[in-house]
């Protein structure tokens, strides 16, 4: 008997710095409808994901937290698996690259690369992301910005390991060349080859200023540039051995057919591992699919403008194929994709309620109200269903092409493309016009079976991307998802098979007014979220380090030692307090300062109750011309400090200090 294909898929390695977004969700949910519809089409397949868990960022938020690293990833690592779970991915393969096995191979690599002369010791001086884990050079690095995701860059000098690029430059230029598949898209592969052709420095592959990695072998004061440890992944998981005993897994499975990546990443795999796999002598993989990325409303996702959306939100608001549906449905080619929350519903309604839902369960419920759920091939056939079957048979091949270009979006609206032309189906046959007449009868039966057989079909294809309404909807028609093979064939479906008696609703439709404040519901939970963990962090951050501390405001003309001298500050103790009764903004105070009791009114009231203000020491400015607010006398003026979002604080002593103390 002849081997099955291979077919050797895999995701990126997410770091588990935080959650998983729908972002990524996306990528792993593209990776898992490929691999499903390859093993359909007869393929051995071989799905890896997993997580990359070393790198300073890691060691930074495991510390913000007060965990150690590896607590820290093994939580999130625990909370994406589950993610996976629910979203039904099929992988084969999770790799942690904090596992044990993946650590020594790491270092064989290393040695190996070392002794044969492409890694030596050296000085680094350059520029760091540390979100991006990237080095960056000067001219690189513009206005000291990451090119990559445009936050500041760090000076860093080490002394560290380099591994010669520039050695397998010309080699990587005439790879790139000559295989226009290797990378996707096309326009992906010119902007890589004019950066490979400006020329490649060698690349720094150790860090020595934290520890939150894997040790140089030969000097373990060092530890691998994460990216070599995470590159490195997709062979070690498959039992790659740098000492020659790589397993029979390995054997058969690599070259990866493909890499699922973001465009973000395209160069790490496209010019630093066919590098790494060339230095060990290892074949190239035959192709890395950058894919675009999926924007909230067209705005990058970020916890800090809260407009992050989490698959498991959407799971619960719309269901796991829904989600599905729109990520695999939404995402073009080459452009990034946008998602908000009202478009999900849009499609959800327009797509999979109207399309798909109110098919199945109209050829379910008319199989039942004209013949008690039996459908029968009749044979009474008319022009019109030459078409139907030709939409049908002809899907397969269709999908398939669509899904061998990496075109998902477009292979999913074929599928839809069937279901869609049974619906124009029932429209051009009209049953409920047949089933008035009884000479009819055995047209109107022939045109249900057609819609069942035509709806199995469209199952089995749907089936890799969204396998439980698949699975729901062949339960309904009583029968079985078909294999591939059969699929471009016409007249499947067992004649006399009784479908349900209760249609199922598969995706009942939602109205915008329910579901948006549940959404809102969310977003406020993003928010405190967002708000505790800063809060958090405040308290062990030193504000030089918060970027967001930093305020400017605008200058105001400069003044002399003696127009300082002209104010008077002094400590005031407020002994009582009320709000102004003519306004919704002012509190009025009675301050003692020093003998004198002073009223004092402030525009303070949106963020202090009278109550809170009467006992505190305040910052007094006492010589400030009397003049009414409100209609009520103010003598003086309370001093606060406000930022950016209009957070308001008094300035109050740093020390106990009496009533009346000067300020100066
Ligand atoms: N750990 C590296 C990958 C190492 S692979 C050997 C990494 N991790 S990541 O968690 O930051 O990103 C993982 C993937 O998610 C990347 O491919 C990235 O492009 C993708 N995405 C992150 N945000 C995304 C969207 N908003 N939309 C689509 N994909 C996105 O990089």
């Amino acid at each position: 008997m002849q081997d099955k294909k291979t077919f050797y898929i895999t995701t990126p390695i997410y770091y588990p710095s935080a959650d998983l977004h729908i972002g990524h969700t996306y990528c792993t949910v593209m990776a898992d409808a490929m691999a499903r519809f390859k093993r359909a089409t007869g393929y051995d397949v071989r799905f890896l994901t997993g997580t990359d868990e070393h790198g300073q960022k890691i060691e930074k938020v495991a510390q913000e937290n007060g965990v150690t690293p590896q607590e820290y990833v093994d939580d999130v690592v625990g909370r994406i698996k589950k993610l996976w779970d629910t979203m039904e991915i099929s992988y084969d393969d999770f790799i942690r690259t904090t596992e044990d096995r993946h650590v020594k191979r790491v270092q064989e690599i290393f040695n190996k690369m070392y002794e044969k002369g492409d890694i030596y010791k050296g000085e680094y001086e350059g520029l760091y992301c540390t979100p991006c884990e990237a080095f960056w050079t000067e001219v690189q690095a513009v206005d000291g910005k990451c090119p990559d995701c445009g936050r500041p860059v760090e000076k860093a000098k080490e002394e560290a390991y380099f591994f010669r690029l520039s050695k397998y430059q010309d080699q990587l230029i005439e790879l790139l060349e000559n295989n226009p598949e290797f990378l996707q898209p096309e326009a992906r592969r010119n902007e890589m080859l004019s950066f490979i052709r400006q020329g490649l420095d060698d690349l720094c592959i150790s860090r020595s200023t934290f520890d939150w990695g894997i040790q140089v072998p030969v000097d373990p004061k060092h530890v691998i540039y994460v990216w070599l440890d995470a590159l490195t992944n997709y062979i070690t998981k498959i039992g790659y051995d740098a000492d020659g005993n790589s397993s029979d897994l390995f054997k058969k499975n690599w070259p990866a057919d493909l890499h699922l990546i973001g465009k973000d990443i395209i160069r790490f795999h496209t010019i630093y591992w066919p590098i790494f796999l060339m230095a060990l002598d290892l074949p190239l993989p035959k192709q890395v699919f950058g894919h675009p990325w999926l924007l909230q409303g067209g705005d990058k996702m970020s916890k800090s403008k809260g407009n992050v959306i989490y698959a498991d939100d959407m799971v619960d608001l719309f269901g796991v194929d829904a989600t599905r549906y729109f990520v695999l449905h939404e995402m073009p080619f080459e452009n990034d994709g946008v998602i908000t929350w009202e478009l999900v519903v849009e499609r959800f309604n327009s797509d999979l309620a109207n399309i798909l839902g109110n098919l199945v369960n109209r050829t379910v419920s008319m199989s039942n109200k004209y013949f008690s759920g039996v459908v029968r091939s009749t044979g009474v056939t008319e022009e019109v269903d030459e078409d139907l079957k030709a939409v049908v048979t002809g899907a397969r091949d269709r999908v398939a092409q669509k899904m061998k270009d990496l075109r998902v979006a477009d292979a999913i609206s074929e599928v839809f493309g069937v279901f869609r032309r049974c619906n124009k189906y029932i429209d051009e046959t009209a049953p409920w016009v047949l089933a008035k007449d009884e000479a009819k009868s055995d047209r109107l039966a022939e045109v249900l079976y057609n819609l069942a057989e035509s709806i199995t079909v469209g199952a089995s294809l749907l089936y890799s991307f969204l396998p439980e309404t698949a699975e729901k909807i062949v339960a309904q028609l009583h029968t079985q998802l078909r294999g591939f093979e059969e699929l471009n064939q016409f007249g499947l479906y067992e004649n006399g098979t009784k479908v349900t008696g209760t249609p199922e609703i598969l995706f009942a439709r939602l109205d915008a007014k329910d579901v948006m404040p549940k959404v809102e519901a969310i977003r406020e939970a993003q928010k405190k979220e967002f708000e505790a963990e800063q809060r958090a962090l405040g308290e062990e951050t030193p504000a030089e380090e918060k970027a967001e501390d930093v305020i400017d405001i605008e200058a105001k003309e400069e003044i002399t030692y003696d127009d300082f001298m002209k104010l008077q500050f002094q400590v005031g103790e407020i002994i009582s307090c009320e709000a102004v009764e003519k306004s919704k903004k002012l509190l009025c105070s009675q301050v003692r300062v020093g003998s004198e009791v002073k009223q004092i009114v402030s525009g303070i009231r949106k963020y202090y109750t009278p109550e809170e203000m009467v006992g505190k020491k305040v910052m007094v400015l006492v010589n400030l011309k009397p003049a009414k607010l409100a209609g009520v006398l103010s003598e003086g003026m309370l001093l606060c400090a406000e930022d950016a979002e209009g957070n308001l604080a008094l300035m109050t002593p740093e020390k106990p200090m009496p009533a009346g103390a000067e300020i100066c």
